[in-house]
């Protein structure tokens, strides 16, 4: 055998195979996680790219492992703002948040270790953690976020690594964790010993409700490890991000990171900062904001004009994601084919799951389609739904 035992548990994702598709001509995609691409700060990075290249000879150089300095003084005031106090040595700067997924997984999961998720949750971070064989317990969801009393009645039997959540908008359902769940939460990682990965891509990313704190905001006694990204507020093809960790593991964090790419790139970090620290950020993210509230409206009220009364699905106040549950009878893969040919394509709910797949769910990303064909491709779902004689 000519690779490592390892490999076995290296899966493709879901949403990359579907990519062939989105490119067909005419195909609506609600597919990928992907930002609209006019929500992107295309002449301002050019503004900014011809102010630094000449200035700063270290644009295009190598940078320290753990990120520069300057960018991650501009993320330790934006954290302040959102509540979250940190020390500019606390924060690392990643190649994506993917990256800090994976290198958390890598220096945190022995083979067999409990490790929590939530049922559905983002199949990417599962993705990154399997390789190193954990042992998932998933807690469900409900619009609430993840049950926390379910979780504790579990942590009475099972000691446990970690808790990944992602409370806020999450991906795939849409859904947040109160406050008083976050605060729950947080007494039982105290009481029971375990750390709690805060995934936060899509907080910044609100178009309806109370904000809600992080719950690394809330956290006294360092038990929470908080992610967050560009991707969503600026463009992922920067591919930065960063985590926010106690010493401890902010040191094995650099030293993995430094193992797996010596930096994340320069170039990318120091149009950041500048994005941050000219305010650039705060009137995209209004921008961005404004777009998608529109787009969600758009599908939300479609789905209630065309989908089926015996399916639900979730209404987000923010992020990117609608979750769809249909009548338990509901083939969605099946659905999916009738669908392709109906040219219009989501990706169905069941990679999701870590453990006990529903098969009728699908998850519909409503930020990069163009408004017009929104309403036309939940139609022509319905109509995909119709041909699979719903309930036979
Ligand atoms: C919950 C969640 N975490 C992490 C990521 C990875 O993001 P990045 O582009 O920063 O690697 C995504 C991307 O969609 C996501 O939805």
């Amino acid at each position: 055998m000519k690779f490592a035992d390892r490999t076995k548990f290296l899966k493709s994702s879901e949403i990359r195979e579907m990519l062939k598709y989105s490119q067909m001509p005419d195909m609506i995609s609600f597919s990928g996680g992907y930002p609209n691409p006019h929500a992107f700060p295309s002449r301002e990075i050019v503004r900014i790219v011809e102010k630094i290249i000449d200035k700063n000879k270290f644009v295009l150089q190598y940078g320290p492992t753990e990120g520069i300095k300057e960018l991650r003084e501009a993320l330790k005031k934006r954290m302040q703002k959102k509540g979250i106090k940190t020390d500019i040595d606390n924060i690392k700067i990643t190649t994506g948040s993917q990256q800090g997924l994976f290198l958390l997984g890598e220096i945190l999961i022995n083979p067999g270790d409990n490790i929590v998720v939530e049922s559905p949750t983002y199949l990417g971070a599962l993705n990154a953690f399997s390789i190193f064989q954990p042992n998932y317990i998933s807690i469900p969801i409900d619009e609430n976020g993840m049950k926390i009393d379910v979780l504790e009645e579990k942590l009475k039997k099972e000691k446990i690594k970690f808790v990944y959540t992602i409370p806020t908008f999450q991906n795939p359902s849409g859904t947040t964790l109160s406050l008083d769940r976050r605060k729950y939460l947080l007494e039982l990682a105290e009481k029971y010993d375990f750390f709690i990965i805060e995934d936060d891509p899509y907080s910044e990313l609100r178009y309806s409700g109370e904000n809600i704190k992080s719950i690394k905001s809330l956290d006294k006694n360092n038990l929470v490890i908080y992610l967050s990204t560009f991707s969503k507020i600026l463009c992922p093809g920067f591919r930065l991000g960063w985590i926010i960790a106690d010493e401890e593991i902010g040191k094995k964090f650099e030293i993995a990171k430094q193992n797996a790419d010596l930096c994340s790139p320069n170039f990318t970090q120091y149009i950041a900062e500048e994005y941050i620290n000219s305010g650039i950020i705060d009137k995209q993210i209004k921008l961005i904001r404004k777009m998608y509230k529109r787009k969600r409206d758009i599908m939300l009220n479609a789905l209630n004009k065309y989908f089926p009364k015996n399916s639900k699905w979730t209404k987000p106040d923010g992020g990117m994601f609608i979750w769809v549950e249909f009548h338990e009878k509901v083939d969605v893969k099946k659905l999916l084919e009738y669908a392709i040919k109906e040219k219009v394509i989501f990706i169905s709910g069941a990679p999701f799951y870590a453990t006990n797949p529903k098969y009728n769910t699908i998850r519909l990303n409503f930020t990069n389609t163009e408004d017009n064909l929104i309403e036309e491709g939940i139609k022509r779902l319905s109509q995909a739904l119709k041909k699979i004689k719903e309930g036979d």
